[in-house]
């Protein structure tokens, strides 16, 4: 038998590899999905895998379908969990299980299996999508089964088994990239009293030292997908790594917050985000043009079920489809561009137009104009303080 493993060549999913040898007796096939994290060498990376003992190594460019088919929608959406957090590894999880699925009809695998620990989201992510798209793939979280428990006992295995130890020196932090985001948890973010440092962050510089000069950027966005920065039409990817460079420069996108993991506990994560903000920033004030107050509002409730949905890793879930349908049908007329003003962590709109904008300057002008009579207003004002009115003559 075969086992398809989520690789990333770091020190936990290389002890993975003999592991799974050593106690499932299987044929190991790493897998590794290039969603934006920033992958330095292939050819080394194919090395250290048949190294530690795997038969193959898959890599498989994603990025364009990441931002295309998961951050996209996500972003029409105007999914945030618990207010704050742009659901960056979220996103990633499913689009990374589902090629693993794949790629196990293609080797052959009977199983599939990844590195997350037993006490997060992660987990939960790579195995429902599993679920619903080939239920019967075994799947094998070793972190829940092994008596591996630290960084130390791990490296001692992997002397065991002659698996060389990635020289790279692994980072305090608990760390998840991709084209959207970078999270950080762990080390002294575990105590929720404590700033993070400085030198964690990565994709941003630190407002405090951003240019003194603000910068402009206009979003041009098609029924609640964006197609261009400044007027320059880009794939998605490229669109959005452009933005996480201007967007990095000035700072933008950092959270820091206490959010509710599926499995019960809270945790402690700081998130940097600078493109996605940007774009989160233009698309949501483009709706403030092409959406009327109760189609925004029911919106706006949606929104908070399909990011609650994406947080617990059900991508591929009927419900989650269906309220995608609903983002979809009523983000239609979601086009035309919004500009801001990017400067020190902050970003400002400056402007936003649509061909499809609900908003008319000579109704909601002071000069007066003839599509609205403030006669008018007398009448409806009576009418729709009449429960009022009716409440008050109680006590009268
Ligand atoms: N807390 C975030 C989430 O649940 C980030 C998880 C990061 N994962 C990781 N393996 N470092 O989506
Ligand atoms: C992990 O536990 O593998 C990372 C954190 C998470 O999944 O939430």
């Amino acid at each position: 038998n075969k086992v398809v493993l989520a690789y990333s060549g770091g020190l936990d999913t290389s002890v993975i590899v003999p592991w799974l040898r050593e106690n499932y007796g299987c044929d190991v096939v790493c897998f590794t999905a290039d969603v934006g994290q920033g992958i330095k060498e292939l050819d080394g990376l194919e090395k250290k895998a048949k190294a530690s003992g795997a038969s193959q190594l898959v890599v498989q460019d994603l990025k364009e379908e990441f931002v295309k088919d998961y951050i996209f929608p996500c972003l029409r959406a105007g999914a945030i969990y618990e207010r704050k957090y742009l659901l960056g590894t979220s996103m990633a999880r499913p689009v990374i299980a589902k090629a693993m699925v794949d790629v196990a009809k293609e080797v052959g695998a009977d199983a599939v299996a990844h590195g997350c620990t037993g006490k997060g989201n992660d987990q939960v992510r790579f195995e429902l999508t599993f679920f619903a798209l080939n239920p019967k793939l075994n799947v094998v979280a070793p972190w829940r089964e092994w008596d591996i428990t630290g960084r130390e006992d791990a490296i001692e295995y992997a002397k065991k088994h002659n698996v060389p130890v990635p020289v790279t020196k692994k980072s305090i932090y608990s760390r998840d990239g991709n084209l959207w985001h970078l999270s950080h948890e762990g080390d002294i973010l575990e105590d929720p009293e404590n700033e993070p440092k400085k030198d964690m962050f990565m994709l941003t510089v630190d407002p405090e030292d951003a240019p003194n000069e603000p910068e402009y950027v206009e979003i041009g966005i098609v029924s609640g997908t964006p197609v261009s920065v400044n007027g320059k039409e880009l794939s998605p990817a490229s669109l959005l790594d452009h933005l996480n460079q201007i967007g990095g420069k000035h700072g933008i996108g950092r959270v820091d917050m206490v959010e509710n993991r599926l499995v019960g506990m809270k945790s402690r994560g700081v998130y940097e985000t600078p493109g996605g903000t940007i774009l989160f920033a233009a698309a949501q004030e483009l709706e403030s043009l092409t959406l009327d107050r109760e189609t925004m509002q029911v919106k706006d409730s949606l929104a908070l079920k399909y990011a609650e949905l994406v947080y617990a890793g059900r991508w591929f879930d009927p419900l989650r489809e269906s309220l995608d349908s609903f983002m979809e049908e009523i983000s239609k007329t979601t086009t035309g561009s919004v500009t801001l003003k990017l400067y020190k962590g902050s970003v400002t709109v400056t402007s936003r137009k649509s061909p499809y904008s609900l908003y008319r300057q000579d109704i909601s002008s002071f000069e007066s104009g003839d599509i609205y009579d403030q006669a008018d207003a007398a009448g409806f004002i009576r009418l729709y303080g009449l429960p009022i009115r009716v409440r008050a003559m109680l006590d009268a």
